[in-house]
């Protein structure tokens, strides 16, 4: 019956690359619960609200959703958190007597692995009353950008390489300003914190221009996120470090998104443990 009862599993299109089952069945074993995570493909021509339907009389209990289908999943649920109110993006379901629940972990899950990085530099505590610049203005930033605006955050400054799309995000958070993208140097003048949200500097992807530039107009000691994680450590990690700021890898995010949704169906938030970290690393390395 263990097969059946109490599953998981993370909706996407394709959704096979995802590292969400390794994640969650980690914690799943650790918490002596069958792992029950799996990646379940939804066609985006099927009917979504159809298919959690489905979904639930097979037994499942909540889902993670990836890309296409957020935005779908946002439309098909009962009841929203905030924070996925504010995206019209759905990253976490749970099904609850025939309702569905939508949350939205990215974002929080972002601001946590910055918390989590700075147990470990304690000089950069004060980004928060810094400016922060957001580089891109896809779906991942956009989720940060709301999260920056609920921890309070005065100024958060936003370039992208096509300007409209950065712009249509200043409405996601209070103080939110745009600026060009061939101004980095500039926006970064003075920041706590820096982060890439751009596929630039991925395997595969160009480098990301201007690296050394922006790193030393940012204030001293500040935090530089990359939410790439292939390759973990980037380009723009390895000057930020070399800079003697302070890096957060692709799976501050990653890991911390996860957690918060395994939260929500379960109470309680996992540990992200050495031996997760290492599995993940080496997951990701395999390519
Ligand atoms: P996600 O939803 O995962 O954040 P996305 O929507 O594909 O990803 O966004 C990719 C980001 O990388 C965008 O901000 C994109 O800029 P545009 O909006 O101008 O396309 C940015 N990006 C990709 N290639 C780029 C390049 N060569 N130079 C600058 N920015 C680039």
């Amino acid at each position: 019956m263990s097969e059946t009862r109490d599953r998981l599993a993370i909706i996407g299109w394709p959704v096979g690359h995802s590292r969400s089952p390794l994640i969650h069945n980690h914690w799943l074993a650790a918490a002596g619960r069958a792992p029950n995570y799996v990646a379940h493909p939804i066609d985006p021509n099927d009917d979504f609200r159809a298919a959690l339907e489905g979904m639930a009389a097979e037994g499942f209990i909540g889902a993670n959703v990836t890309i296409p289908h957020k935005e779908a999943a946002f439309a098909a649920m009962d009841e929203v958190s905030v924070a996925a109110q504010s995206l019209g993006a759905v990253n976490t379901i749970s099904f609850k007597q025939g309702r569905f629940m939508g949350a939205n972990t990215d974002g929080d899950g972002f601001l946590l692995g910055l918390e989590t990085a700075m147990d470990q530099a304690v000089s950069a505590a004060g980004w928060r009353g810094r400016p922060a610049l957001v580089l891109g203005a896809g779906g991942a930033a956009r989720a940060i950008i709301a999260a920056l605006g609920r921890a309070g955050i005065g100024d958060i400054r936003l370039t992208n390489r096509t300007r409209k799309k950065a712009e249509a995000l200043t409405a996601l958070a209070d103080n939110v300003s745009v600026g060009d993208w061939g101004a980095r140097q500039q926006l970064a003048e003075g920041c706590g914190l820096l982060v890439n949200t751009t596929s630039l500097g991925m395997t595969g992807q160009p480098p990301l221009d201007g690296v050394s530039a922006m790193l030393a107009s940012l204030g001293d000691g500040a935090l530089v996120a990359d939410i790439v994680y292939a390759p973990l450590e980037t380009d723009l990690l390895r000057a930020a470090r070399a800079a003697r700021h302070h890096a957060v890898d692709g799976l501050g995010m990653l890991l911390n998104q996860a957690a918060l949704s395994f939260e929500i169906w379960f109470g309680a938030r996992p540990e992200i443990d050495a031996t997760l970290r290492a599995a993940l690393i080496a997951d990701i390395e395999k390519g």
